[in-house]
């Protein structure tokens, strides 16, 4: 395996990408967000339906104060979310019909799938860049949603936070071995 892994460039950028959870005081150019953006646009979706749409918050007193719904009181969980140059927040759209009743009849949110697919290939295109991502599933959705004029009605199942590295601040990358996740054949 490591053979593969070492010429594969994909797996490189698999291997390079982790959540960043320190970032420089250093902006990101809106042109490198929107190539991340790009990776998430062609990303696949159930019936192609595409369910999502990205609220990118740049200014950095909106992003201070997006930051202050991220945190879980009296612990350190995403308090490094306030300094990030860049959070982006996804907002699920309504998914087409094929893919909404697809969901309803087989009991699997589709979307919710769609949306991590989309999620990925955001971080995946950033790390190409340099750029660190942490994607975040702890947040107050409530006060996100009324913060960016988010109708009631939408949600927003992840926000992804963005900037530049800091340098050596790369946490080991802890994952099951190749031989407890795959089987050929049978379970
Ligand atoms: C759906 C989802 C929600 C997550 N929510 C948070 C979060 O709220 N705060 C955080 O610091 N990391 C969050 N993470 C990041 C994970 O902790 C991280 O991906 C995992 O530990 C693996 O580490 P790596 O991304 O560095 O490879 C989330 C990741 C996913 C996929």
């Amino acid at each position: 395996m490591e053979n593969t892994v070492t010429t594969s460039s994909f797996l490189k950028l698999a291997e390079k990408r982790y959540s960043a959870r320190k970032y420089l005081d250093k902006p990101v150019d809106r042109s490198l967000v929107e190539r991340a953006v790009e990776a998430a646009r062609l990303a696949p979706s159930a019936c192609n339906s595409q369910p999502w749409h990205f609220v990118i918050v740049d200014e950095p007193p909106r992003v201070r104060k997006l930051a202050d719904a991220t945190f879980l009181p009296l612990t350190r969980l995403n308090k490094f979310v306030t300094h990030a140059p860049v959070i982006a927040a996804v907002v699920a759209e309504p998914p087409n019909a094929s893919a909404a009743v697809g969901g309803y009849v087989k009991k699997k949110p589709y979307y919710l799938m769609d949306i991590g697919m989309a999620v990925e290939h955001f971080c995946l295109q950033a790390a190409e860049d340099n750029l660190g991502t942490c994607i975040i599933g702890w947040f107050n959705e409530r006060k996100v949603k009324g913060f960016l004029n988010v109708p009631g009605s939408k949600s927003i199942p992840l926000l992804i936070t963005l900037g530049y590295p800091e340098p050596g601040s790369a946490p080991v990358k802890h994952r099951r071995d190749l031989e407890s996740i795959l089987s050929y054949n049978s379970y």
